[in-house]
């Protein structure tokens, strides 16, 4: 029974009587001490009686205003603490029940940076997108990343953070996959649980999303995906499994589309069966926000809240245990789930927050992560590093105007950015050329000025500068290198196109490239290209036109000093390839199931288990760069004994290498030929330096 206490303080709440209380007594006799009105509220998120946005940004739900709308007369059970917080929980104030709060994002967190009447500001770190971080094969630096975001999350007040997203990318041109982390699900996986620990370290909860099988955001709303039980384990299940199994996330984000016709939240096979019984879940899961289905079906299924909540869904539950249709012993469990896990978060452990996180060490980790995430793709005679004292002519708009992250849930507001041009001026060791800069800066500024302004939603994107040929002649004349930006931006709610502009160059950016590359050429003056995109681009069509191409990635809001960095050989390049990119579209074995913007109501994953790399291999499909690739300014052997890898710096600058370790097989009907079985990677080494690894032990 209960203890029974006379007079009692919890969250700043004074009791006096003798109700268990929540963080004292047992899960259980808090929960038998809840009304059914209560526990119906628990498990419905707190946003229900917010009203919605009438005209939401393209494929998205309608989105809360802000407005409360007073229908039900009940507001108290909101408290708002964190503005621009994606959701929050019921409090139950008599039995010391908290308020929970959940925000985004992968990338750092997502709150509002201004509050009204409140004359400071709260920012947060924009560190580099998903897809950046299992570029480093670092686990270490990206647990150092979710530590990171986390404390700033239990320092502005947020116990649950919204993150990390671990869907596989089936296909490049999925809008979401700058957030995910590989095409494989060991890399996918191992990421999660480094990111995962990271967080947790901070006794904030994370979150890790969409499960299952959201790779694609066209129609993600219900879209079914068709799958065997197979592909579905080996590959989409997989990171899941590892992020849950290795590192015990407080929380699982169902997914907004079916699987093999069931939606998401309602799909009890995989909630329950799978994720809870097989793998041992002992977290709580999550809607999406605003997910289809019942709030009756959901709760028997094993989705224990709805986020971010209706009172659609508060009506359904409470109607289904009142008829009988829905056994109060699974609204019990559910509510079990999530109290246990509260229990354990800032608030349930009744932490104090002060506002205050330390944003200047988090630039650094921000910026050491984008450094060691870029991937160096082409360097022919050894254009980079580049001389100290270069002249620099940049060139493509987002030079100046570089893309650190997406749009949507995963966008982070960030207190600044720095530009690629900002990043090179700032290291002192380059002299840019500045009236590249101004043309540049004058244009972009002009064309933004009559375009609509960015928001989470969308970024408008200027169109890119189409510089004359003799504006290119003057910059060769006075620079000594081209630095020339590519860039994509994608995000939630849509998928990327098969388009010039989007999957192949723009006919302005082709002839930009050709014409800064005939002239540079002609005067013997080097061409870099950099990619600023969270995924992939054709690049057959020109990749033998520069010198140098280094895929930067959307690397946060230390892009242009990373860049620096990179540029300058102060790092040397380490990060690989977390998926192969095609010498076409057509080579990836999505291409011909893909949904485009056709809006089928169904995709059909035929492939099967052969995705990415494992499709490639299987068919004899030479990859332009393959899954692991990047070079480095430095060289490097390695040495295998049976428990152990050695590695050697053999060139003259420092560096640091991964080894990825495959099991393999000869008989490619069944079994892919290749999988990743684990990976290490050195410290930095310094030319002549060996380290001495363990293997990975697999599992
Ligand atoms: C996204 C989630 C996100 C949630 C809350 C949804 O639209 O799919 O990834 O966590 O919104 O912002």
């Amino acid at each position: 029974m209960p203890v029974a206490l006379l007079s009692l303080t919890v969250s700043g709440m004074t009791f006096a009587d003798n109700l268990p209380k929540f963080g004292i007594d047992p899960i259980e006799d808090v929960v038998a001490a809840m009304t059914l009105e209560e526990k119906v509220n628990l498990v419905v998120g707190t946003l229900r009686d917010y009203v919605y946005q009438p005209d939401p940004a393209p494929g998205m739900p309608q989105r809360v205003t802000g407005e409360v709308n007073d229908e039900r007369g009940n507001t108290a059970y909101s408290t708002g603490k964190v503005a621009g917080a994606a959701g929050e929980s019921y409090a139950v104030p008599r039995l010391g029940i908290p308020s929970a709060v959940f925000a985004d994002g992968p990338a750092g967190l997502r709150i509002d940076p201004v509050r009204e009447g409140i004359d400071r500001t709260y920012y947060c770190t924009a560190f580099p997108t998903g897809t950046t971080l299992s570029s480093t094969w670092n686990t270490a630096l990206v647990e150092q990343v979710g530590t990171a975001i986390g404390d700033e999350a239990q320092h502005y007040g947020v116990d649950i953070l919204l993150a990390p997203g671990v869907n596989i990318m089936r296909n490049p041109l999925c809008g979401r996959n700058f957030e995910y982390f590989s095409e494989d699900p060991l890399l996918a996986g191992k990421m999660a649980a480094a990111y995962i620990r990271g967080v947790q370290s901070t006794g904030v909860g994370a979150t890790v999303k969409h499960f299952a099988a959201n790779n694609q955001e066209t129609m993600r709303n219900g879209i079914d995906v068709i799958i065997s039980d197979r592909a579905l384990r080996d590959i989409y299940l997989e990171p899941f499994r590892i992020a849950v199994t290795e590192a015990k996330p407080m929380a699982v984000m169902s997914a907004y589309n079916k699987v093999n016709g069931a939606i998401m939240p309602e799909n009890k096979y995989l909630l329950t069966d799978i994720l809870r019984n097989e793998w041992g879940f002992d977290g709580f899961v999550m809607t999406d926000w605003w997910a289809e289905g019942s709030g009756d079906v959901q709760t028997a299924s094993g989705n224990d809240m709805l986020m971010p909540g209706t009172w659609r869904q508060y009506d359904e539950i409470m109607d289904a245990v009142k008829s009988g249709k829905l056994d109060e012993k699974l609204l019990d469990r559910n509510v079990a789930n999530i109290l246990r896990a509260f229990e354990n978060t800032p608030v349930g452990m009744r932490r104090r927050y002060d506002e205050n996180p330390d944003l200047k060490a988090h630039a650094l980790i921000a910026r050491k992560v984008a450094t060691e995430g870029m991937v160096l793709l082409e360097n022919r005679n050894n254009v980079l590093p580049l001389p100290q004292g270069a002249r620099v002519s940049l060139f493509g708009n987002a030079s100046y105007d570089t893309y650190v992250g997406g749009t949507g849930s995963g966008n982070v507001n960030r207190a600044y950015k720095i530009n690629i041009d900002e990043g090179l001026s700032d290291v002192g060791q380059f002299r840019l050329d500045t009236v590249l800069q101004k043309r540049y800066q004058k244009y972009i500024a002009d064309a933004k000025a009559s375009m609509p302004e960015d928001n989470v939603w969308s970024i408008s994107v200027v169109p890119e500068l189409e510089l004359s040929d003799d504006e290119i002649i003057r910059a060769a004349d006075a620079g000594d290198v081209a630095i020339l930006t590519i860039s994509r931006m994608a995000g939630e709610g849509g998928d990327r196109t098969l388009d010039e502009g989007d999957w192949f160059l723009s006919s302005v950016e082709r002839r930009n490239l050709e014409r800064v590359a005939d002239i540079f050429h002609s005067q013997e003056k080097p061409v870099v290209v950099l990619l600023n995109m969270g995924s992939i681009i054709d690049m057959t069509d020109w990749k033998d036109i520069p010198d140098a191409i280094l895929h930067i990635w959307l690397p946060g809001q230390e892009a242009g000093s990373a860049v620096a960095d990179v540029l300058m050989g102060t790092v040397s390049p380490s990060g690989r390839l977390p998926m192969t990119i095609a010498r076409k579209y057509e080579d990836y074995s999505s291409a011909p199931n893909f949904p485009h913007s056709e809006n089928p109501a169904t995709v059909y994953y035929t492939e099967d288990v052969f995705v990415g790399y494992r499709h490639f291999d299987k068919n004899h499909i030479e990859p332009l760069y393959p899954f692991g690739y990047g070079l480095s300014y430095t060289d490097f052997t390695i040495n295998e004994s049976t428990d152990t890898v050695e590695v050697t710096n053999i060139g003259n600058r420092n560096g640091a290498c991964t080894v990825m370790f495959f099991e393999t097989t000869t008989d490619d009907t069944i079994e892919p030929l290749r999988k990743l079985k684990g990976f290490v990677k050195t410290k930095v080494l310094v030319p002549g330096e060996t380290q001495t690894l363990a293997k990975p032990t697999c599992n």
